[in-house]
């Protein structure tokens, strides 16, 4: 094990590892891939991915669990939206697989870092796909490279498991119909300004709200939106805009187990008066309750700035519970490694 790390005060930042899985594309096939020492990539300048943003990521979790069973979380639901990122920009797919196979092994090979159970940490996982190879045009590449890393993480929002606020803001992260359903690159690019002037003006980050009117809310920089109705609904909004999250998918169901109703639908920032608590989801970001968004110089606070509201926390304990194996999997999530 590094001894170097201290695990319970890991944050979100990358730190090397041993091994990285690479596969190259070419003619039409993938190769074998395999494991490499080193994590750096070698491509032509002219590539289509460095250029025309025709690249792709995602974005996973291995854990420890108390027996010291390795775990991941629906791997099948990261690869099938990755092959739905490359659909969108025209790069091949990744067999499933093959995918949850070549994640398997390199979470095997760097096993030393995922932190013990019990210290809220977990191992990232990094799947990127890349377009390669000389290329001039505005045109697909003709040969990709899929890589897969890993990286101890902590928490992603500072403080974990207590509240943040969020201010939104008049930038769109990506169009109505344009990309915002695919985990590219470009929607990151575009959302790095917004996040700074709202972290400039003392937030955690800021709320997109829907390209075509801006009256309701989308989603996170980094993670989606949901609130706990005052008649005790769990929401989450509905938009074409948005990332297809694989927590938030969980949540609708985890919801409905815990005794709630569940439900994605529109999220009016004119009428957060309706919901009694908020918080954000992602892999990254687990559930990060939210305190407060500032609409328009107007702050408004959920369930309170400072304390977990019961519905989230009962969703989280619930959610890691069964991510870490200490909760019945009974929709057979969980995959050991
Ligand atoms: N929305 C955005 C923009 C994200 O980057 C992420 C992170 O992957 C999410 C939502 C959450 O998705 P998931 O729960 O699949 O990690
Ligand atoms: C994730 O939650 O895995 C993400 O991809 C968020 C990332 C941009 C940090």
């Amino acid at each position: 094990m590094p001894q170097d790390i201290n695990w319970k005060e890991l944050g979100f930042a990358y730190r090397k590892t041993n091994r990285m899985f690479v596969s190259y594309w070419k003619d039409g096939q993938w190769d074998e891939g395999r494991l490499t020492e080193d994590d750096k990539l070698t491509i032509d300048a002219s590539a289509t991915s460095l250029h025309y943003g025709q690249q792709s990521f995602e974005g996973m979790k291995a854990y420890r669990a108390k027996d010291g069973r390795i775990l991941l979380f629906r791997p099948d639901m990261n690869s099938k939206r990755m092959n739905r990122t490359a659909n969108r920009l025209l790069m091949p797919q990744f067999p499933e697989e093959k995918f949850i196979e070549a994640v398997k092994t390199v979470v095997k090979a760097n096993e030393e870092f995922i932190p013990p159970y019990g210290t809220g940490g977990s191992l990232y996982i990094r799947p990127m796909q890349i377009g390669i190879g000389p290329n001039l045009g505005v045109r697909p590449a003709t040969e990709y490279l899929l890589a897969i890393f890993v990286s101890p993480v902590g928490a992603y929002f500072k403080g974990g498991l207590s509240p943040v606020n969020f201010v939104t803001t008049t930038y769109d992260r990506a169009a109505a119909f344009g990309t915002g359903q695919a985990k590219c690159g470009g929607n990151y690019a575009a959302s790095l300004l917004p996040h700074k002037e709202a972290v400039d003006a003392g937030y955690a980050d800021c709320i997109y709200l829907d390209p075509l009117t801006h009256t309701k809310i989308d989603e996170v920089g980094a993670a989606n939106f949901f609130a706990i109705t005052k008649d005790n609904r769990f929401v989450t909004p509905v938009s074409s805009s948005i990332l297809e999250s694989i927590t938030k998918i969980s949540l609708l169901q985890a919801a409905q187990d815990l005794g709630m109703e569940s439900s994605e639908e529109e999220v009016f920032v004119d009428q957060l008066d309706l919901y009694a608590e908020a918080g954000a989801c992602g892999t990254a970001a687990v559930i990060t309750p939210i305190g407060s968004i500032t609409h328009e110089g107007v702050k408004h606070v959920f369930h309170s700035e400072t304390e977990v509201g019961p519905k989230t926390r009962q969703l989280y304990e619930y959610l890691t519970g069964i991510q870490y194996g200490d909760v019945e999997d009974k929709h057979g999530w969980v995959v050991e490694v």
